[in-house]
């Protein structure tokens, strides 16, 4: 047998039960006229709503509501209408009951391998280049634009929403996520999650929780300090759902202490539905269900695309639990009041999803990415100001990276076939990804949009294949710009931070060969840069979606100043970080091994990795907080990035009480127009007893060379208070607190102290 992996999605794209969109058109007119009087009564509350309809329902409706379809796998008896897309659960017309579409929605409607041949979206960058624009309403106006396309397409869940902290540098999903500090990270997915259901559709948060690496994500059991935990990942998934109530959390893989996230009772029942009285439904991740009543009774209220897992363990056994009584009646309706209250909270079923396709307006919709971009662009270093670049200039080298025609992405689930197609894509042999994803560029030419914006100059691009060929090539120009790209994707963790494909040497050939040479980074996170003191200039481009040429090249010349700020610690080498590398890489090979051996066994989606443990033995200290607890100096520290003006800070004022208010001046202090991204860090101690400086706030201005803009920030008192586990609520000391204000962490440019009285707060 084969094992339920993705790959059966690649091999059955198009085929089985998957149906068109004009088939949805009767089901949406019966869904219309005949809900029951209490749950179509707007006056009620949500809650009150989803009860009335959970007492008109039948088993066989309750129990067909608990587990969905992974359309590309699915062979439902009789065939139903499908969209090929991540997931689909039938809903109930007699009782106004959606239908729901899932689709990938991280960075865009996601259309992975193009299963959905020509139906394009409009994609953002990557999540950690929204992190790095420090703009939370560019994160709103993100969700926004993807949850219109989403309901314009007749999507009504979107799997957005990931928060999962980076804790490794080489994490191979870090560009989904919004980097390693809880407060920039919560507020960033929250705004999002607000943005996508602003549409009156249901958006997710994930992978709940601690599912920070890849590398054996289906078996690994992560272990830490419950809190620690709070205090870090967890908080950051407690800020983003004050802000955002996402209608459902996507428990993860992993394990946490023990046992399954999609069947731990700690995270979904104490701190999820007790502790956080959280009232929407937790959905599985695709394949991480691993049981029927453990998982039932433990939290999990969904399962998700059920072609993936083992077993359909929340269809027929699920039946048999609850007939036999192991799982109780009122537990199921828990479940499916849980999953209807999310579907009226958000307006989803008084607002129903188109039945058939709308119009986009996709150049409004590009230009919503090209912002993001813009603003997430950072940059690390530009020595002599070689940028921002004159348009005169006359001859300017493109080098590598297929900067001629687009824009790398990363892969995975989130993967958005983009407005304007892929130029390049690249299937994958090999590994966990390979099902899945193919390394994908989108259709925004560096070369034609650095030829727009400087007409006369002589715009050429060689491919870096031959560094001697480039260095040539480079010699005469008035600038070489090497476009360095490491892909990474969901499934697989890079084995090494280098950049690959010797473009190092590429790098430093063109670096010899002309001293203005610009490095653009796309890449998902961090990488080695032994060239880094050999180059004038380094822009992170992250990957930046369908109008990062047109971003870069605007950065380039000074159409727009650089402001975005690194969301994540730059080590100078994986060895500065917790991990070094991927725990279970042994583990990996050896499974492969296995397989290349002829080893057919079906592990389902563990692909017969061995289990594991990875611990997290730095607890809440993520990111910078770890780097300045064992004295690393990084290669560019958090909240790190240059603009092409200057800004000066003063006036500090401290409040402290029962309530933490920081405020200061900015001041452009340069010559041209700019944005700012002031930084508040206070002094925190964890129940750990860690000293170390938080981001406690932060803003972002825009100011004209000479303005002043008065700057204030009230602290949330979580970010600097320890978490009591017998309480449990957060608990900060009376006393005095280090404040500082600066441009990154470790920074100081502004300090000072602030007198806390004592505070308790519940989780
Ligand atoms: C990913 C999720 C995604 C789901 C559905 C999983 O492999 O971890 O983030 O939403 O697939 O595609």
């Amino acid at each position: 047998m084969t094992s339920p992996t993705k790959k059966l999605f690649l091999a059955s794209l198009m085929i089985g039960a998957c149906l068109t969109a004009p088939a949805f058109a009767q089901e949406a007119a019966s869904q219309a006229a005949a809900r029951t009087p209490a749950a179509s009564d707007r006056a009620l509350s949500a809650a009150a709503r989803a009860d009335d309809l959970v007492a008109s329902m039948t088993l066989q409706e309750k129990l067909a509501i608990v587990h969905g379809y992974f359309p590309p796998m699915a062979k439902p008896n009789p065939p139903i209408a499908m969209i090929p897309s991540a997931g689909h659960i039938p809903g109930v017309p007699r009782l106004g009951i959606p239908t729901l579409r899932e689709s990938d929605a991280s960075l865009g409607v996601a259309n992975q391998v193009e299963q959905r041949k020509g139906d394009t979206a409009t994609a953002l960058p990557a999540s950690i280049a929204t992190a790095a624009t420090f703009n939370p309403r560019l994160a709103y106006a993100g969700g926004a634009m993807i949850g219109a396309e989403a309901r314009a397409k007749t999507f009504n869940v979107l799997l957005a929403g990931g928060v999962n902290l980076t804790r490794d540098p080489w994490n191979g999903r870090n560009f989904e996520y919004l980097g390693e500090d809880p407060l920039l990270a919560g507020v960033m997915a929250g705004e999002h999650i607000r943005g996508v259901q602003s549409n009156n559709i249901v958006s997710t948060i994930k992978h709940f929780a601690l599912n920070s690496q890849e590398t054996g994500r289906h078996v690994l059991d992560a272990r830490i300090d419950r809190a620690a935990l709070q205090e870090s990942d967890l908080l950051a998934f407690k800020i983003a759902m004050e802000i955002g109530d996402p209608a459902s959390v996507m428990c993860a893989y992993n394990k946490v202490n023990g046992d399954y996230a999609c069947e731990n009772d700690w995270l979904l029942n104490t701190v999820l539905k007790k502790d956080w009285n959280y009232k929407g439904w937790v959905m599985s991740d695709w394949g991480a269900v691993h049981s029927t009543e453990k998982a039932a009774v433990n939290g999990l209220d969904q399962q998700s695309g059920q072609e993936l897992d083992m077993a359909i363990y929340f269809g027929q056994p699920f039946e048999e639990a609850v007939k036999a009584g192991r799982i109780p009646m009122a537990r199921l309706d828990d479940m499916v009041r849980r999953i209807l209250y999310g579907v009226i909270n958000t307006g989803l079923m008084d607002n129903p999803v188109p039945d058939s396709a709308q119009v986009i307006d996709y150049t409004a919709h590009a230009d919503v990415a090209q912002r993001a971009a813009e603003e997430g662009i950072v940059l690390l270093k530009n020595k002599g100001d070689l940028l921002p670049f004159a348009k005169t200039a006359k001859k300017i080298v493109l080098i590598g990276a297929h900067a001629d025609v687009g824009v790398l992405s990363g892969g995975g689930s989130s993967q958005v076939r983009s407005v304007g197609g892929a130029p390049v894509e690249i299937p994958l042999t090999r590994g966990e990804a390979a099902s899945f994803a193919r390394i994908t560029w989108h259709a925004s030419s560096p070369l034609k949009a650095i030829q727009a914006l400087a007409p006369q100059a002589q715009v050429t691009y060689i491919d870096g294949s031959d560094p001697k060929a480039a260095a040539a090539a480079a010699k005469d120009a008035d600038i070489a710009i090497v476009f360095a790209w490491a892909w990474f994707t969901e499934a697989q963790d890079p084995e090494s931070m280098a950049l690959p494909d010797k473009q190092d040497a590429l790098i430093d050939a063109v670096a010899r060969a002309n001293g203005k040479t610009l490095v653009v980074m796309e890449t998902g996170g961090p990488v080695l840069m032994p060239w880094v003191d050999k180059v004038p200039a380094i822009l992170q481009a992250w990957y930046p979606g369908q109008r990062g040429g047109e971003a870069i090249a605007r950065i380039i010349f000074g159409e727009v100043d650089p402001s975005g700020r690194l969301p994540i610690t730059f080590p100078t080498s994986a060895a500065q970080a917790p991990r070094p590398e991927p725990v279970g890489l042994g583990e990996l090979h050896a499974a492969e091994a296995r397989r290349d051996a002829g080893d057919k066994t079906n592990y389902g989606q563990s692909g017969g990795v061995r289990p594991f443990s990875v611990d997290y033995p730095e607890g809440a200290e993520v990111g910078y907080r770890w780097y300045a607890a064992k004295k690393r100096k990084p290669l560019y520290p958090f909240g790190y990035g240059l603009t092409y003006t200057s800004f000066r800070y003063a006036n500090l004022a401290i409040t402290g009480g029962a309530s933490l208010k920081v405020s200061f001046d900015v001041t452009n202090s340069g010559q041209r127009a700019g944005a700012d991204v002031p930084q508040v860090y206070v002094q925190g101690k964890s129940a750990a007893g860690a000293l170390s400086y938080r981001l406690a706030g932060f803003d972002k201005v825009w100011l004209a060379p000479g303005e002043t803009a008065h700057v204030s920030v009230t602290v949330d008192p979580r970010v600097i208070a320890r978490f009591d586990e017998t309480a449990p609520g957060w608990k900060v000391d009376a006393g005095t607190y280090p404040v500082a204000v600066g441009r990154f962490a470790g920074d100081s440019v502004l300090s000072g102290t602030a007198t806390l009285d004592a505070l308790s707060a519940r989780p």
